[in-house]
């Protein structure tokens, strides 16, 4: 029996990379996955390789910085596989005209903090939702890619996002070390 049998796992950034690659790994655990993208089309292709190895999955598209599509990719879950156990926040973008302070445009650097640091706060809310809260309080199964490609000259706005979010999982969630 797989590691992951009997959870529903929701995966954003699911239609390519780490996203991808992560799905048909849970779904091959045996997770039931759904498959969050802004992408439809490739959230579509990921489910299609978790179905194509025997897996279940459903493509749900959904932008992580708006927390009406937040609520709506959690719904999903909710409404075809009856909840949530796992929520990995992994949709994120390294914009390529990201660079150092004097070069990143306020809207490069807004549209990245959006999606990677907004985005992750906005999946953390998913306790907040009857079943889903329950299951994942308990079980506690959230992992955020606060994880960052350190380039070079540094991605101003890339880099800040990821460690706004390591910051805050840090104190929010293991606030005994402090
Ligand atoms: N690949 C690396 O070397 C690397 C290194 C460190 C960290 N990371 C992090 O890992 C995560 C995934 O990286 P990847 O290399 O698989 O990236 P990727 O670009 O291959 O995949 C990211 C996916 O997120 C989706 N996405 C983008 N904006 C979105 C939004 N607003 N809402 C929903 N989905 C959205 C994209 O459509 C894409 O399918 C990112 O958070 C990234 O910062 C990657």
């Amino acid at each position: 029996m797989g590691r992951l049998a009997g959870k529903v796992a929701l995966i954003t950034g699911a239609g390519s990379g780490i996203g991808r690659a992560s799905a048909t790994l849970f779904a091959h655990e045996g997770a039931r996955v759904v498959c969050v993208d802004i992408d439809e089309a490739t959230a579509s292709a990921t489910v299609d390789m978790v179905v194509a190895e025997g897996g279940e999955a459903v493509a749900v598209r959904a932008d992580v910085s708006s927390a009406a599509d937040s609520e709506t990719m959690v719904q999903a879950a909710e409404d075809t596989f009856g909840g949530l156990h796992v929520m990995f926040n992994n949709a994120g973008i390294m914009h390529s005209d990201d660079g150092d302070a004097q070069a990143t445009s306020e809207d490069v650097w807004d549209l990245t903090m959006n999606i990677n640091a907004k985005g992750v706060f906005l999946g953390r809310r998913v306790r907040n939702l009857g079943t889903c809260c329950t299951q994942m309080r308990n079980k506690r199964s959230r992992i955020d890619d606060g994880s960052t490609a350190r380039a070079p000259h540094g991605r101003n706005a890339e880099l800040a996002s990821k460690e706004h979010t390591l910051g805050v999982d840090v104190h929010r969630e293991i606030p005994h070390i402090f």
